[in-house]
C-alpha cells in the first residue's frame, strides 16, 4: 500500500504545483519535504520555516500514513520529528500551539520525561525522545498557488496566530488550564523555551509605540474574572502580567534575552531583589495605577514571544 502512495506522490511532483524538492500531498491541500539531516527538535523548526514552510502538522491516520511511508522509503527506518511537543503542564500540542486533533501514540507513550515527539516508520506510531536528540523531520508547506514554483518575492507574512508589529511577529501564549485546574502557570526560562521552540523569544520593546502594540495585544488575551482558576491567596489579579524578556541582575544592570541592547525602558519595582529577576507586562487596569508598566514577577500564566520573519 505504501508503495502505491510514493508513485502517486511522484506523479504529483511532475506535475510541478509544489517547489522543487517538495512533494504535493492533494488530500491535504500541501507539500511536503523530507529532511534527511538529523537535528535538534528547535532546528528543525527554524530549518522547515528557512525553506518557507513549517514542521509538518499530522491531523489524521492518512496524513499519518503518508509520512510513514516517506520515512521508509527515504530514512532507512530512522525516528523522524513531526512537530509535536510537550507543554511543561504536560498536554501535547502541535508546534503551532494548537492541540493535537490526531495522535498515534505506542503503548506505554508517551512518556513524561521527554519533550519531543517522533514517528517510528516501521509501525507508524508516535513515542516521545528528548528535543535535542538529533533527528531527521519532515517539513510541510501549502501548495503553491502559481503552478510554475513558488514566488520569491512576496513579503513573509507572520505565521498564523502571530500578529505583526513594524517587521516583527508578535504572538501570546494564552491562559490555559493545568491538569489542577488553575491556570498553568511558566518560569521565565520554561517562556523563553517555548519562544525559542517557536523559533523567536521573549518579546523585547524598543519603543512606546512597541510598548503600547504589545500591551494591547497581551490585554487582547485577557480574563476578566482570574478568581476562579488562580491559586488560593493569590488573589484575582495574580495572573495579571506576561512574560516579556527583560531580565534584571544584582548589579542593576539589565537586559534583553533576545541580545537586542536595553534603549527603551517602562519598569517599576526595580530593583527589589538580590537575584536574577525577570518582568512582565502588566495589562489590567482594575488591577494596578502603573496598567502598562513592567513589573518583577516569579510566576506568569502567559508570555509573548517575538520574531523577525524569515
Ligand atoms: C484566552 O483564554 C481565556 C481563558 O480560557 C478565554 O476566555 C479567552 O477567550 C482566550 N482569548 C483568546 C483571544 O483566545
Ligand atoms: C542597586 O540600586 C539600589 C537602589 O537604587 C541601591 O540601593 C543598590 O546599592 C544598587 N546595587 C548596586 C550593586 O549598585
Amino acid at each position: 500500500m505504501f508503495k502505491l502512495i510514493i508513485v502517486a506522490l511522484f506523479v504529483h511532483e511532475i506535475a510541478a504545483f509544489c517547489p522543487n524538492g517538495w512533494f504535493e500531498v492533494p488530500q491535504e491541500n500541501s507539500c511536503l519535504r523530507v529532511e534527511d539531516q538529523e537535528t535538534s527538535y528547535t532546528q528543525a523548526i527554524r530549518s522547515c520555516e528557512k525553506s518557507g514552510g513549517d514542521i509538518v502538522k499530522i491531523t489524521d491516520a492518512f496524513f499519518n500514513a503518508l509520512v510513514t511511508a516517506q520515512g521508509l522509503s527515504a530514512l532507512n527506518n530512522r525516528l523522524i520529528y513531526i512537530g509535536v511537543e510537550k507543554l511543561p503542564d504536560g498536554t501535547w500540542i502541535y508546534a503551532d500551539g494548537s492541540f493535537l486533533s490526531y495522535q498515534k501514540w505506542k503503548s506505554g507513550e508517551p512518556n513524561s520525561a521527554y519533550g519531543c515527539a517522533v514517528l517510528d516508520p516501521r509501525s507508524g506510531s508516535w513515542q516521545s525522545q528528548s528535543c535535542d536528540t538529533a533527528s531527521p523531520y519532515v517539513c510541510q508547506m501549502p501548495v503553491q498557488a502559481n503552478p510554475t514554483g513558488p514566488s520569491t518575492t512576496t513579503a513573509p507574512n507572520c505565521k498564523d496566530g502571530w500578529k505583526a508589529f513594524n517587521g516583527y511577529c508578535y504572538f501570546v501564549q494564552n491562559f490555559t488550564l493545568g491538569s489542577d485546574g488553575l491556570w498553568a502557570s511558566w518560569t521565565p526560562d520554561d517562556a523563553q523555551e517555548q519562544c525559542q521552540m517557536r523559533a523567536s523569544s521573549l518579546a523585547s520593546i524598543h519603543s512606546d509605540a512597541e510598548n503600547s502594540f504589545v500591551n494591547d495585544l497581551v490585554a487582547s488575551y485577557n480574563v476578566l474574572d482570574q478568581t476562579q482558576h488562580v491559586p488560593s491567596g493569590t488573589g484575582s489579579c495574580g495572573y495579571a502580567e506576561a512574560w516579556i524578556g527583560l531580565r534584571a541582575y544584582p548589579d542593576n544592570t539589565t537586559s534583553w534575552v533576545d541580545g537586542t541592547p536595553v534603549d527603551y525602558s517602562h519598569h517599576v519595582y526595580f530593583p527589589i531583589n538580590d537575584e536574577t529577576m525577570a518582568f512582565g507586562i502588566l495589562n489590567d487596569k482594575s488591577c494596578y495605577t502603573d496598567w502598562n508598566y513592567w513589573s518583577l514577577v516569579k510566576l506568569s500564566a502567559r508570555f509573548v514571544c517575538k520574531m523577525k520573519p524569515f
